[in-house]
């Protein structure tokens, strides 16, 4: 496809899917190897159909997606897109738990869904972390934190890339259908920041809204509160703010980026499975 992977994203939400809103984070960090977010997903706020995107960058994208058909229910998903040029994106890593596949239709490329049942309420971490290969390629990987604050990775794949280095953050909240547009899907997205490979760091407080285009009935909206940002769709009321900008506060305490969790381990991340089958494409939910 000719577009970025998350314009695109945008754009066929607009008019293929059903409402979206986003928040674009700003950083002035350079070379940017990590992204970390944590989303915590308002209770009753999630009915099927709906993904809750955390860490989007330029060539892929990371959340919980409650999916609208098939038994597995709500998933974690963690998806890179093969290179505008055609140049495929290769596995390098499938974690033990995770369905490893490829994907077609809007975009394609390769994504790990983890059959996670995520539960509302609950504030879990995902991190995105991208090593330069210095050819040309990057190799991006997506961590999934739980609540007892152990790490799963989902999966490592390498990308071609135009530009080594993690680029283009945002978030969204999506209704990849028109199912159940009577009901809210509502997140709260927090404790923003990112790390480059000198070891430097910065929180993220600073977003941008946008919205896929709307018709009538469609429902959206977004703020900070406290250290949060918070992202609606659906449902039967609008909370648009008057500036597009939004600033969340700080919490000033650097997340677990180097994924000790709660044993002083990455748990679960060590053994290859990248000789695995994939399995064929998932027909529910995103990419
Ligand atoms: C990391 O960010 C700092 C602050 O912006 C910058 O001085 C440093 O050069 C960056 N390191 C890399 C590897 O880009
Ligand atoms: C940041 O990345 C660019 C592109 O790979 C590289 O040319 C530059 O040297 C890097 N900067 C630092 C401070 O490492
Ligand atoms: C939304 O519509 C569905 C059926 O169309 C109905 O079952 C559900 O109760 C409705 N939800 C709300 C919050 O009104």
């Amino acid at each position: 496809m000719k577009l970025t992977a998350a314009l695109a994203v945008s754009t066929l939400a607009g008019t293929v899917y059903g409402v979206a809103d986003h928040l674009w984070y700003h950083t002035d960090l350079s070379n940017v190897t990590e992204f970390y977010n944590e989303v915590n997903v308002v209770p009753g706020a999630e009915p099927i159909s709906t993904y809750f995107m955390t860490n989007g960058f330029t060539g892929g994208y990371f959340g919980v997606q409650h999916n609208t058909e098939g038994k597995t229910g709500k998933t974690v998903l963690f998806s890179v897109w093969d290179n505008d040029d055609g140049t495929k994106t290769t596995q390098q890593y499938c974690g033990k738990s995770s369905r490893c596949s490829t994907f077609g239709g809007e975009g394609t490329g390769l994504h790990a869904n983890y059959d996670f049942q995520w539960t509302a309420g609950v504030t879990y971490a995902a991190l995105t972390h991208a090593k330069p290969l210095n050819n040309g390629y990057t190799d991006i990987s997506g961590y999934f934190r739980h609540e007892n604050k152990e790490w799963y990775h989902l999966a490592t794949y390498r990308r071609k890339t135009n530009s080594p280095y993690l680029s283009g953050l945002y978030s969204f909240v999506e209704n990849p259908s028109s199912y159940l547009i009577n009901e809210t899907r509502r997140a709260n997205y927090g404790n923003q920041w990112v790390r480059n490979s000198s070891n430097k760091a910065q929180e993220l407080t600073v977003a941008d809204l946008t919205h896929t285009t709307l018709v009538d009935s469609d429902r959206y909206g977004s703020g900070a509160k406290g250290t949060s940002f918070y992202l609606f769709i659906d449902g039967t009321t609008n909370d648009i703010p008057s500036k597009t900008t939004i600033t969340r506060k700080a919490t000033g305490v650097k997340p677990d980026f180097d994924m000790k969790g709660s044993k002083g381990s990455i748990k679960s991340t060590q053994k290859s499975h990248s000789k695995r089958k994939t399995t064929s494409k998932q027909k529910s939910g995103r990419n």
